[in-house]
């Protein structure tokens, strides 16, 4: 039986709508919300705004980019939780209103395990079990995958997720929003030895980045302006590093744990270049199987609602009319 989807992706701020056909992302189209910059992070009423603005030019736009016709879907799927409510109201009542229309069903999607899911878009794909360590803007959490449909978090965050740290750490620099990205471009010219920040000791395989936070920003208060504009790339390459090795040090704590060598990372984090670097040398030094989703399928996306919506459609895993999207959700 061949299977065609529709997914939609609203969680945040990035409008995003993907076709899929029998496990294949024919179309992966992502409208990223710019005026957020301005106020140095996402303001959830403008977000719901420009979703509501946006879905439909975006939905038309994946169609077309996909050769697919409206009405070979079989259903539509879309981001149920976590994210922030009035954006994902937008998505849920538009992909329930489509189907409705449409008279097929709908599949209500877990965002962070579509995050883990992006690893099975494009080859090579890991086998079951594996890892994955899913680091994003909201989240940061080691996963056990047993399957596409069952997957335990073994630790997480106890305070503030790594792109958050990322995120504050540039907000603290006087960087723009969204942080991540404008470190990981500094890093690459800095010195990540340059300056020692703290490094929590957490039990378990749980994290905590806020004395982290705390640490920078006590560091940034001693110096002036000309000294941080001066060792700009120098203090965005050490706290890359920190960061970094506080996540490494976990999952290599979660691989000598489980036994389990084949090892994935996804979120917008993973997006980060010190990280994938990091991800290559431990596995060629421990003998991990690593796997990263390109670009596209790191940060939020609807091709990896898509993927995680396919799995459960093949289960019959569909959801109800009643079915109403909540900012926060266990898996
Ligand atoms: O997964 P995502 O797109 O949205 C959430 O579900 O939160 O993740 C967004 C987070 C932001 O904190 C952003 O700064 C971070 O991912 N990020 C990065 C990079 N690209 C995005 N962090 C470090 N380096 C990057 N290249
Ligand atoms: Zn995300």
């Amino acid at each position: 039986m061949s299977i065609t989807l529709l997914a939609i992706e609203s969680s945040c701020d990035e409008t995003s709508a993907s076709i899929l056909k029998d496990g294949n992302i024919y179309s992966n189209v992502i409208y990223t919300q710019k005026i957020h910059e301005q106020y140095g992070g996402v303001i959830p009423e403008s977000a719901s705004r420009l979703h509501s603005q946006h879905i439909l030019p975006v939905v038309e736009e994946a169609y077309k980019q996909s050769g697919i016709l409206k009405h070979q879907v079989d259903a539509v799927a879309y981001t149920q939780s976590p994210g922030l409510i009035g954006s994902l109201m937008v998505g849920a009542c538009f992909a329930k209103s489509y189907a409705y229309a449409l008279g097929i069903p709908t599949i209500a999607v877990h965002h962070m395990q579509a995050h883990v899911l992006a690893n099975l878009i494009e080859d090579p794909k890991p086998s079951f079990p594996f890892l994955c360590l899913t680091v994003s803007g909201g989240h940061t959490q080691i996963v056990q995958v047993n399957s596409p449909i069952d997957m335990n978090v073994l630790g997480e965050t106890i305070d503030d997720a790594a792109g958050e740290a990322f995120d504050k750490a540039a907000k603290m620099l006087k960087l723009p929003y969204p942080g991540g990205p404008q470190i990981d471009q500094l890093a690459a010219k800095g010195n990540p030895n340059a300056f020692a920040f703290a490094k929590p000791q957490i039990p378990d395989l749980n994290f905590s980045f806020s004395g982290l936070k705390t640490s920078i920003l006590y560091f940034l208060q001693k110096q002036d302006d000309e000294f941080i504009s001066q060792h700009l790339a120098d203090l965005c390459a050490s706290i890359q590093a920190t960061i970094i090795d506080i996540l490494m040090k976990k999952l290599k704590k979660a691989v000598i744990q489980t036994g389990i060598k084949q090892v994935c990372i996804a979120g917008g984090v993973s997006a980060n270049k010190g990280l994938r670097l990091a991800l290559q040398d431990f596995s060629q030094r421990h003998g991990w199987t690593y796997y990263i989703p390109s670009f596209e399928y790191c940060t939020d996306n609807a091709g990896m609602i898509a993927m995680a919506a396919y799995y459960k459609f093949l289960n019959q895993d569909f959801a109800n009319w009643e079915t109403t999207p909540s900012a926060r959700s266990a898996f």
